[in-house]
Protein backbone atom coordinates (compact mmCIF):
# COMPACT_ATOMS: atom_id res chain seq x y z
CA UNK A 1 0.00 0.00 0.00
CA UNK A 2 2.84 2.45 0.72
CA UNK A 3 4.71 2.05 -3.05
CA UNK A 4 0.98 2.40 -4.02
CA UNK A 5 0.68 5.83 -2.48
CA UNK A 6 4.29 6.86 -3.23
CA UNK A 7 3.51 6.27 -6.75
CA UNK A 8 0.72 8.56 -6.64
CA UNK A 9 2.25 11.28 -4.90
CA UNK A 10 5.10 12.06 -6.88
CA UNK A 11 5.34 15.49 -8.28
CA UNK A 12 3.10 16.33 -5.19
CA UNK A 13 4.85 18.83 -2.39
CA UNK A 14 3.38 18.41 0.92
CA UNK A 15 1.63 21.87 1.89
CA UNK A 16 3.22 24.80 3.96
CA UNK A 17 -0.14 26.26 4.88
CA UNK A 18 -3.58 24.23 5.30
CA UNK A 19 -7.20 25.15 5.99
CA UNK A 20 -9.79 23.01 7.68
CA UNK A 21 -13.12 24.15 6.94
CA UNK A 22 -16.04 22.08 9.58
CA UNK A 23 -14.35 21.94 13.54
CA UNK A 24 -16.96 19.13 14.41
CA UNK A 25 -15.73 15.39 14.98
CA UNK A 26 -13.73 15.34 12.09
CA UNK A 27 -12.62 18.94 11.44
CA UNK A 28 -10.96 19.40 14.51
CA UNK A 29 -8.96 15.69 14.64
CA UNK A 30 -7.74 16.70 11.23
CA UNK A 31 -6.91 19.75 12.41
CA UNK A 32 -5.09 18.97 15.41
CA UNK A 33 -3.23 16.07 13.63
CA UNK A 34 -1.99 18.54 11.00
CA UNK A 35 -0.48 21.00 13.63
CA UNK A 36 0.91 18.01 15.61
CA UNK A 37 2.91 17.08 12.23
CA UNK A 38 4.33 20.62 12.20
CA UNK A 39 2.28 21.99 9.14
CA UNK A 40 -0.03 25.40 10.19
CA UNK A 41 -3.68 24.98 10.11
CA UNK A 42 -6.52 27.76 9.73
CA UNK A 43 -9.47 25.86 11.21
CA UNK A 44 -12.59 27.68 10.63
CA UNK A 45 -16.44 27.22 11.30
CA UNK A 46 -19.47 29.49 11.18
CA UNK A 47 -20.20 28.22 15.30
CA UNK A 48 -17.81 29.92 17.62
CA UNK A 49 -18.54 27.09 20.03
CA UNK A 50 -17.43 24.32 17.78
CA UNK A 51 -14.23 26.55 17.61
CA UNK A 52 -13.92 26.34 20.88
CA UNK A 53 -14.70 22.35 21.11
CA UNK A 54 -12.31 21.61 18.54
CA UNK A 55 -9.48 23.87 21.02
CA UNK A 56 -10.81 22.40 23.47
CA UNK A 57 -10.25 19.04 22.41
CA UNK A 58 -6.80 19.40 21.03
CA UNK A 59 -5.56 20.92 24.38
CA UNK A 60 -6.60 17.55 25.80
CA UNK A 61 -4.95 15.40 23.67
CA UNK A 62 -1.37 17.24 24.44
CA UNK A 63 -1.75 17.62 27.69
CA UNK A 64 -2.67 13.70 27.97
CA UNK A 65 0.55 13.66 26.00
CA UNK A 66 2.64 15.93 28.00
CA UNK A 67 1.62 14.14 31.21
CA UNK A 68 2.71 10.72 29.47
CA UNK A 69 6.47 12.31 28.93
CA UNK A 70 5.63 11.70 25.46
CA UNK A 71 5.52 15.68 24.22
CA UNK A 72 7.58 18.29 25.84
CA UNK A 73 5.60 21.07 27.05
CA UNK A 74 7.30 23.56 24.80
CA UNK A 75 6.12 21.19 21.44
CA UNK A 76 2.41 21.04 22.94
CA UNK A 77 2.51 24.64 22.98
CA UNK A 78 3.73 24.92 19.13
CA UNK A 79 1.39 22.61 17.68
CA UNK A 80 -1.70 24.06 19.63
CA UNK A 81 -0.56 27.81 18.65
CA UNK A 82 -0.63 26.25 14.96
CA UNK A 83 -4.04 26.39 15.27
CA UNK A 84 -5.76 29.52 14.12
CA UNK A 85 -9.36 29.07 14.97
CA UNK A 86 -11.10 31.52 12.67
CA UNK A 87 -15.23 32.40 11.81
CA UNK A 88 -13.80 33.95 8.70
CA UNK A 89 -11.60 33.30 5.16
CA UNK A 90 -8.83 35.27 6.76
CA UNK A 91 -5.40 34.69 5.34
CA UNK A 92 -7.29 31.90 2.90
CA UNK A 93 -4.70 33.14 -0.27
CA UNK A 94 -2.09 31.88 1.40
CA UNK A 95 -3.54 28.55 2.20
CA UNK A 96 -2.11 25.30 -0.41
CA UNK A 97 -4.32 22.71 0.47
CA UNK A 98 -7.92 23.27 2.21
CA UNK A 99 -10.35 19.86 3.89
CA UNK A 100 -13.95 20.66 3.75
CA UNK A 101 -15.37 18.65 7.15
CA UNK A 102 -18.92 20.37 6.83
CA UNK A 103 -22.24 18.47 7.38
CA UNK A 104 -22.55 15.51 5.14
CA UNK A 105 -25.25 17.63 2.98
CA UNK A 106 -24.34 18.16 -0.76
CA UNK A 107 -26.30 21.46 -1.03
CA UNK A 108 -24.70 22.45 2.28
CA UNK A 109 -21.31 21.62 0.66
CA UNK A 110 -21.62 23.23 -2.80
CA UNK A 111 -22.52 26.38 -0.90
CA UNK A 112 -19.16 26.18 1.27
CA UNK A 113 -17.22 25.30 -1.26
CA UNK A 114 -18.01 27.55 -4.09
CA UNK A 115 -17.62 30.16 -1.48
CA UNK A 116 -14.42 28.76 -0.56
CA UNK A 117 -12.58 28.83 -4.15
CA UNK A 118 -13.61 32.59 -3.96
CA UNK A 119 -11.27 32.55 -1.24
CA UNK A 120 -8.42 30.38 -2.39
CA UNK A 121 -6.12 30.90 -4.80
CA UNK A 122 -6.53 28.91 -8.29
CA UNK A 123 -3.95 25.93 -8.04
CA UNK A 124 -5.20 24.97 -4.45
CA UNK A 125 -6.28 21.78 -3.49
CA UNK A 126 -9.96 21.78 -2.19
CA UNK A 127 -10.67 18.10 -0.78
CA UNK A 128 -13.67 17.07 0.90
CA UNK A 129 -13.56 14.57 3.74
CA UNK A 130 -17.30 13.29 2.60
CA UNK A 131 -17.87 9.95 3.56
CA UNK A 132 -20.37 9.08 0.97
CA UNK A 133 -21.40 11.50 -0.97
CA UNK A 134 -19.51 11.30 -4.81
CA UNK A 135 -16.34 13.77 -5.66
CA UNK A 136 -18.10 13.84 -9.24
CA UNK A 137 -21.01 15.20 -7.62
CA UNK A 138 -19.74 17.47 -5.29
CA UNK A 139 -17.00 19.08 -7.67
CA UNK A 140 -19.63 19.84 -10.38
CA UNK A 141 -20.65 23.20 -10.10
CA UNK A 142 -17.92 24.63 -8.81
CA UNK A 143 -16.10 27.16 -10.64
CA UNK A 144 -12.81 25.05 -10.50
CA UNK A 145 -13.61 21.05 -10.45
CA UNK A 146 -9.82 20.39 -11.58
CA UNK A 147 -8.64 21.47 -7.84
CA UNK A 148 -10.93 19.34 -6.32
CA UNK A 149 -10.41 15.46 -4.56
CA UNK A 150 -11.82 13.40 -1.61
CA UNK A 151 -10.06 13.18 1.58
CA UNK A 152 -11.62 10.83 3.72
CA UNK A 153 -10.03 10.05 6.73
CA UNK A 154 -11.62 7.69 9.58
CA UNK A 155 -12.55 8.27 13.21
CA UNK A 156 -10.84 9.24 15.61
CA UNK A 157 -8.35 10.75 12.86
CA UNK A 158 -5.66 10.90 14.99
CA UNK A 159 -5.47 7.42 15.91
CA UNK A 160 -6.56 5.95 12.25
CA UNK A 161 -3.99 4.93 9.32
CA UNK A 162 -5.76 4.74 6.64
CA UNK A 163 -7.07 7.58 4.67
CA UNK A 164 -9.01 7.13 1.00
CA UNK A 165 -7.99 10.17 -1.34
CA UNK A 166 -10.68 9.97 -3.86
CA UNK A 167 -10.05 10.94 -7.60
CA UNK A 168 -12.89 12.50 -9.22
CA UNK A 169 -13.42 12.39 -13.17
CA UNK A 170 -12.41 16.34 -12.86
CA UNK A 171 -9.91 15.94 -10.59
CA UNK A 172 -6.30 17.13 -11.59
CA UNK A 173 -3.00 14.99 -11.07
CA UNK A 174 -1.36 17.85 -9.18
CA UNK A 175 -4.84 17.72 -6.95
CA UNK A 176 -4.32 13.95 -6.19
CA UNK A 177 -0.90 13.89 -5.79
CA UNK A 178 -0.96 17.02 -3.45
CA UNK A 179 -3.41 15.88 -1.11
CA UNK A 180 -1.62 12.13 -1.36
CA UNK A 181 1.56 13.77 -0.29
CA UNK A 182 -0.13 16.05 2.48
CA UNK A 183 -1.61 12.33 4.42
CA UNK A 184 1.89 10.50 3.61
CA UNK A 185 3.35 13.62 5.48
CA UNK A 186 0.48 12.97 8.31
CA UNK A 187 2.11 10.05 9.01
CA UNK A 188 -0.95 8.18 7.28
CA UNK A 189 -1.38 5.63 4.82
CA UNK A 190 -2.92 6.85 1.76
CA UNK A 191 -4.83 4.68 -0.90
CA UNK A 192 -6.14 6.48 -4.15
CA UNK A 193 -9.74 4.81 -4.58
CA UNK A 194 -12.12 5.64 -7.46
CA UNK A 195 -15.02 7.73 -7.28
CA UNK A 196 -17.65 5.33 -6.50
CA UNK A 197 -20.75 5.48 -4.21
CA UNK A 198 -18.87 4.50 -0.14
CA UNK A 199 -15.47 4.45 -2.27
CA UNK A 200 -13.63 1.40 -0.30
CA UNK A 201 -13.94 1.34 3.21
CA UNK A 202 -17.52 2.68 3.56
CA UNK A 203 -18.85 -0.01 0.49
CA UNK A 204 -17.39 -3.21 2.67
CA UNK A 205 -18.69 -1.61 6.45
CA UNK A 206 -22.37 -0.33 5.48
CA UNK A 207 -23.73 -3.87 4.35
CA UNK A 208 -22.32 -4.57 7.53
CA UNK A 209 -24.10 -2.00 9.66
CA UNK A 210 -27.56 -2.81 8.15
CA UNK A 211 -27.28 -6.24 8.70
CA UNK A 212 -26.99 -4.96 12.40
CA UNK A 213 -30.04 -2.73 11.97
CA UNK A 214 -31.97 -5.93 10.71
CA UNK A 215 -30.33 -7.88 14.03
CA UNK A 216 -31.82 -5.21 16.08
CA UNK A 217 -35.26 -5.08 14.75
CA UNK A 218 -35.28 -9.02 15.17
CA UNK A 219 -34.65 -8.81 19.04
CA UNK A 220 -30.84 -8.97 19.12
CA UNK A 221 -29.56 -7.12 22.12
CA UNK A 222 -27.18 -4.53 20.06
CA UNK A 223 -25.20 -4.27 23.51
CA UNK A 224 -24.64 -8.12 22.83
CA UNK A 225 -23.43 -7.74 19.17
CA UNK A 226 -21.07 -5.21 20.00
CA UNK A 227 -19.60 -7.83 22.53
CA UNK A 228 -20.00 -10.64 20.27
CA UNK A 229 -18.07 -8.16 17.77
CA UNK A 230 -15.18 -7.28 20.10
CA UNK A 231 -14.52 -10.47 20.98
CA UNK A 232 -14.10 -11.76 17.57
CA UNK A 233 -11.67 -9.37 17.49
CA UNK A 234 -12.82 -5.87 16.03
CA UNK A 235 -12.10 -2.98 18.24
CA UNK A 236 -15.78 -1.77 18.73
CA UNK A 237 -19.01 -3.41 18.24
CA UNK A 238 -21.34 -1.79 15.49
CA UNK A 239 -23.32 0.26 18.10
CA UNK A 240 -20.41 1.89 19.48
CA UNK A 241 -18.92 2.53 16.53
CA UNK A 242 -22.41 4.31 15.53
CA UNK A 243 -22.23 6.03 18.52
CA UNK A 244 -18.46 7.18 17.62
CA UNK A 245 -19.52 7.94 14.01
CA UNK A 246 -22.72 9.96 14.75
CA UNK A 247 -26.14 9.32 14.18
CA UNK A 248 -27.17 11.93 11.47
CA UNK A 249 -24.20 11.05 9.69
CA UNK A 250 -24.15 7.84 10.13
CA UNK A 251 -27.74 7.56 8.94
CA UNK A 252 -27.18 9.44 5.92
CA UNK A 253 -24.45 7.36 5.04
CA UNK A 254 -26.61 4.05 4.67
CA UNK A 255 -29.05 5.90 2.42
CA UNK A 256 -26.30 7.60 0.22
CA UNK A 257 -24.56 4.23 -0.31
CA UNK A 258 -27.44 1.81 -0.41
CA UNK A 259 -28.95 4.27 -2.81
CA UNK A 260 -25.91 3.96 -5.18
CA UNK A 261 -26.07 -0.11 -5.35
CA UNK A 262 -29.57 -0.52 -6.02
CA UNK A 263 -30.68 -4.40 -5.81
CA UNK A 264 -27.55 -4.88 -4.18
CA UNK A 265 -27.73 -2.67 -0.86
CA UNK A 266 -31.02 -1.85 0.77
CA UNK A 267 -31.86 0.51 4.03
CA UNK A 268 -32.80 -1.62 7.15
CA UNK A 269 -36.50 -1.98 6.98
CA UNK A 270 -36.67 -1.04 10.72
CA UNK A 271 -33.70 1.22 11.36
CA UNK A 272 -32.53 1.61 14.84
CA UNK A 273 -29.99 4.32 13.51
CA UNK A 274 -32.79 6.27 12.29
CA UNK A 275 -35.20 6.10 15.24
CA UNK A 276 -32.18 7.19 16.98
CA UNK A 277 -31.78 10.18 15.03
CA UNK A 278 -35.45 10.99 15.30
CA UNK A 279 -34.99 11.14 19.61
CA UNK A 280 -32.19 13.34 18.91
CA UNK A 281 -29.29 10.70 20.36
CA UNK A 282 -27.01 11.07 17.75
CA UNK A 283 -24.29 9.34 19.68
CA UNK A 284 -21.27 10.20 21.88
CA UNK A 285 -20.85 13.62 20.56
CA UNK A 286 -24.53 14.81 22.29
CA UNK A 287 -23.84 12.62 25.32
CA UNK A 288 -26.09 9.59 24.35
CA UNK A 289 -27.04 7.47 21.21
CA UNK A 290 -27.15 3.67 21.46
CA UNK A 291 -24.98 4.39 24.93
CA UNK A 292 -24.91 7.11 27.21
CA UNK A 293 -21.54 8.95 27.87
CA UNK A 294 -19.65 11.44 29.97
CA UNK A 295 -19.42 14.66 29.26
CA UNK A 296 -16.00 14.11 28.02
CA UNK A 297 -17.43 11.00 25.77
CA UNK A 298 -15.32 8.39 26.25
CA UNK A 299 -16.24 4.92 26.92
CA UNK A 300 -19.85 3.71 26.83
CA UNK A 301 -21.67 3.48 30.36
CA UNK A 302 -22.22 -0.06 30.16
P1 LIG B 1 -20.03 17.33 12.77
O1 LIG B 1 -21.50 17.49 12.80
O2 LIG B 1 -19.31 16.85 13.99
O3 LIG B 1 -19.31 18.72 12.34
C1 LIG B 1 -19.70 19.50 11.25
C2 LIG B 1 -19.24 20.92 11.52
O4 LIG B 1 -19.46 21.70 10.34
C3 LIG B 1 -20.01 21.61 12.66
O5 LIG B 1 -19.09 22.11 13.63
C4 LIG B 1 -20.74 22.77 11.96
O6 LIG B 1 -20.85 23.93 12.77
C5 LIG B 1 -19.83 22.99 10.76
N1 LIG B 1 -20.45 23.72 9.67
C6 LIG B 1 -21.68 23.56 9.15
N2 LIG B 1 -21.87 24.43 8.14
C7 LIG B 1 -20.73 25.15 8.00
C8 LIG B 1 -20.29 26.19 7.15
N3 LIG B 1 -21.12 26.69 6.24
N4 LIG B 1 -19.03 26.67 7.28
C9 LIG B 1 -18.21 26.18 8.23
N5 LIG B 1 -18.56 25.19 9.09
C10 LIG B 1 -19.81 24.68 8.97
O7 LIG B 1 -19.72 16.38 11.52
P2 LIG B 1 -18.53 15.34 11.30
O8 LIG B 1 -18.92 14.03 11.86
O9 LIG B 1 -17.24 15.98 11.67
O10 LIG B 1 -18.60 15.16 9.70
C11 LIG B 1 -18.05 16.12 8.80
C12 LIG B 1 -17.81 15.45 7.46
O11 LIG B 1 -16.91 14.36 7.63
C13 LIG B 1 -19.07 14.86 6.80
O12 LIG B 1 -18.99 15.02 5.42
C14 LIG B 1 -18.99 13.38 7.19
O13 LIG B 1 -19.66 12.54 6.29
C15 LIG B 1 -17.49 13.15 7.12
N6 LIG B 1 -16.98 12.01 7.91
C16 LIG B 1 -17.48 11.75 9.16
C17 LIG B 1 -16.98 10.67 9.88
C18 LIG B 1 -17.48 10.38 11.26
O14 LIG B 1 -17.14 9.30 11.80
N7 LIG B 1 -18.25 11.26 11.88
C19 LIG B 1 -15.95 9.78 9.34
C20 LIG B 1 -15.44 10.21 8.05
C21 LIG B 1 -15.97 11.26 7.36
Amino acid sequence: VKKFARRHAEGGRKPAQTAVIGAGIMGGGIAYTTALRGTPVRMKDIAQGALDLGMGEARRQLAKQVESGRLAQEKADKVLAAITPQTDDSGFGEVELAVEAVVENLGVKHEVMAALQQALRPGTVLASNTSSLRIDDIAAPLPRPEDVAGLHFFNPVPVMPLVEVVRGSRSSAEAVATATAYASGLGKTPIVVKDCPGFLVNRILTPYIIAFCDLVAEGADYEQVDRAMEAFGWPMGPAYLEDVVGMDTGSHVIDVISAGYPGRMRPPERNAIRALVAAKRLGQKSGGGFYDYDAAGGKPKR
